[in-house]
C-alpha cells in the first residue's frame, strides 16, 4: 500500500523531484520504482544524486527497444511490482513509454492513476509522446495540468471538470528549487567555453533517426557554427547520426556526453541562444529568459512561444533565426552593461514553485 511513483526517464525524474518531496514533508508513505528505460548514469543515476529524490526502491531494468518490446517488457515488469506493493495509487509523469505503461496497467488493476503534466498536446499524432499522453490522461482518475490550455484540452476531450486540476508546472519547481547553482560564468571555466556561445539539444525521432534529414540539419549546424561556437550534449539516441553526418569534424562545434542537471541548466542560462527538440528545454528557456528556437513543427507548450523567449523553426530557417538573436543580443547586452544577471526568474502563471505543493493537496 502507499503512493507508487513511476519514473523511467531524464525528464521524468526531475518533474518527479518537487512531488515526492512534498509527498514526504507530509509523511506519506510512498515508493519510487524505476522502469529502467533510461539506464546509463548520465541519463539517470545523475539525476538522483542532484535533485535529493530518494533512490529508487527497485529499478525494473527494462532498457531499450522497439515500441511494441520496450511496452510490453514496462507492462509486464510494472503489473509484477503493482502485485508486490499494492499501490493505493499511481502517479506518472510526462508522455514517454514508462508513463503509458504505467497508467494502463494500474487501470487495468482498478488503480487510480494520477497523470503530472496532463492535457499537453501537440496535435501531431505521429509523435510517440502524443499517443501517450493521450490514452493516459483517458485512464487518469485525477489530471495535473501546468497551464490553461492544457485544462481547456482535457476538458474538450471529454475529461470530468472534476478531474483536472491546474497546479503550476513540478519541472519549473526543480529550476526554481536549484537557482542559485546554476552559475554560468563558473560552467564555462569548468568546460573551457567561450564567453558567447549557443547550446542545442537533439533527441526527438523526427529529426535524429533519419539519414537524410540529420545530414540537412548538420549542415545548417554547420552553417549556425560559423557565426557562433555550438555547444551540444549530445543524447545517445542521436549521437552514432550526428556523428555520421559529419557534425564532429567542425572546429566551432562542442559535441558533450549528456550533462548532470546543474551542468546543463548551466550551460542554457549561460547560451546566447538554445536550439533544441526537447519538450522540458523550451520551459526551462522561458523561464531562464534565454532564447530558443525549437526544431520542430508543432509544441505542445504554446505558452512558451506566446511568452516570447520560444520560436518554432525548421532547419533551413535556423542560420537565420540565430544572426538575428545574436544581433538582438548585441544590443540587450549594451544596454545592460554593468547591470548584474538576474538571480529570480520569472515565467508563465503559477510557474512559481509550487506545483508540487499543490499536487501533494490534492492527492491527499
Ligand atoms: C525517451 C522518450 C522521449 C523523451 C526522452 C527524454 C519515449 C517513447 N520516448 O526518448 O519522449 O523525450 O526519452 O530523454 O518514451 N539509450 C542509451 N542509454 C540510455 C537510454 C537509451 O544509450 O540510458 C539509447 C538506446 O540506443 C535507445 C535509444 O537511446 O534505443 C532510445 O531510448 P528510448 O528510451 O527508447 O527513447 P528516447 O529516445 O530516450
Ligand atoms: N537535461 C540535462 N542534461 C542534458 C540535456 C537535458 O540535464 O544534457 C535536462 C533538462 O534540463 C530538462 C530535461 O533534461 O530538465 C529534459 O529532458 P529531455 O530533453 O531529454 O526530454 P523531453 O523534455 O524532451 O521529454
Amino acid at each position: 500500500s502507499g503512493l507508487v511513483h513511476v519514473v523511467g526517464t531524464r525528464p521524468n525524474f526531475v518533474k518527479a523531484a518537487p512531488v515526492v518531496s512534498a509527498l514526504s514533508a507530509r509523511g506519506v508513505r510512498q515508493r519510487v520504482v524505476h522502469t529502467g528505460q533510461h539506464y546509463d548514469d548520465a541519463l539517470s543515476a545523475v539525476f538522483f544524486r542532484e535533485l535529493g529524490l530518494p533512490r529508487p526502491d527497485v529499478d525494473l531494468g527494462v532498457g531499450s527497444g522497439t515500441h511494441a518490446a520496450q511496452t510490453a517488457a514496462l507492462m509486464t515488469g510494472l503489473a509484477e511490482e503493482f502485485a508486490a506493493c499494492s499501490p493505493e495509487a499511481v502517479i506518472v509523469y510526462g508522455d514517454v513509454n514508462s508513463t503509458l505503461a504505467a497508467a494502463l496497467v494500474a487501470a487495468k488493476e482498478n488503480i487510480p492513476v494520477a497523470h503530472v503534466e496532463a492535457g499537453l498536446r501537440s496535435f501531431d499524432w505521429t509523435m510517440p509522446e502524443e499517443v501517450n499522453r493521450r490514452l493516459v490522461d483517458q485512464m487518469a482518475e485525477l489530471c495535473f495540468a501546468t497551464s490553461p490550455e492544457a485544462v481547456g484540452h482535457l476538458a474538450r476531450e471529454g475529461i470530468d471538470v472534476s478531474r483536472i486540476h491546474l497546479v503550476g508546472n513540478p519541472m519549473i519547481d526543480t529550476l526554481l528549487a536549484h537557482l542559485d547553482r546554476f552559475d554560468a560564468q563558473g560552467l564555462r571555466t569548468e568546460l573551457g567555453l567561450p564567453e558567447r556561445y549557443v547550446a542545442a539539444t537533439l533527441h526527438r525521432p523526427a529529426n535524429v533517426d533519419n539519414p537524410e534529414v540529420v545530414s540537412h540539419l548538420v549542415a545548417r549546424l554547420g552553417e549556425v557554427a560559423e557565426q557562433v561556437p555550438l555547444v551540444i550534449p549530445v543524447h545517445p539516441r542521436g549521437r552514432a547520426a550526428l556523428e555520421a553526418a559529419g557534425l564532429t569534424g567542425h572546429p566551432q562545434v562542442r559535441l558533450l556526453p549528456p550533462l548532470g542537471y546543474r551542468q546543463f541548466v548551466s550551460l542554457a542560462r549561460g547560451a546566447a541562444a538554445v536550439i533544441t527538440d526537447s519538450g522540458g528545454v523550451q520551459e526551462e528557456t522561458t523561464m531562464l529568459g534565454v532564447p530558443c528556437l525549437t526544431l520542430r513543427a508543432t509544441t505542445e507548450r504554446p505558452v512558451t512561444v506566446s511568452h516570447g523567449t520560444n520560436r518554432l523553426v525548421d532547419a533551413a530557417e535556423l542560420p537565420a533565426a540565430i544572426t538575428k538573436i545574436l544581433d538582438d543580443t548585441a544590443a540587450t547586452e549594451a544596454r545592460r552593461s554593468g547591470v548584474a544577471h538576474s538571480t529570480t526568474a520569472t515565467g508563465p502563471p503559477m510557474w512559481d514553485g509550487q506545483a508540487g505543493q499543490r499536487i501533494a493537496e490534492v492527492v491527499l
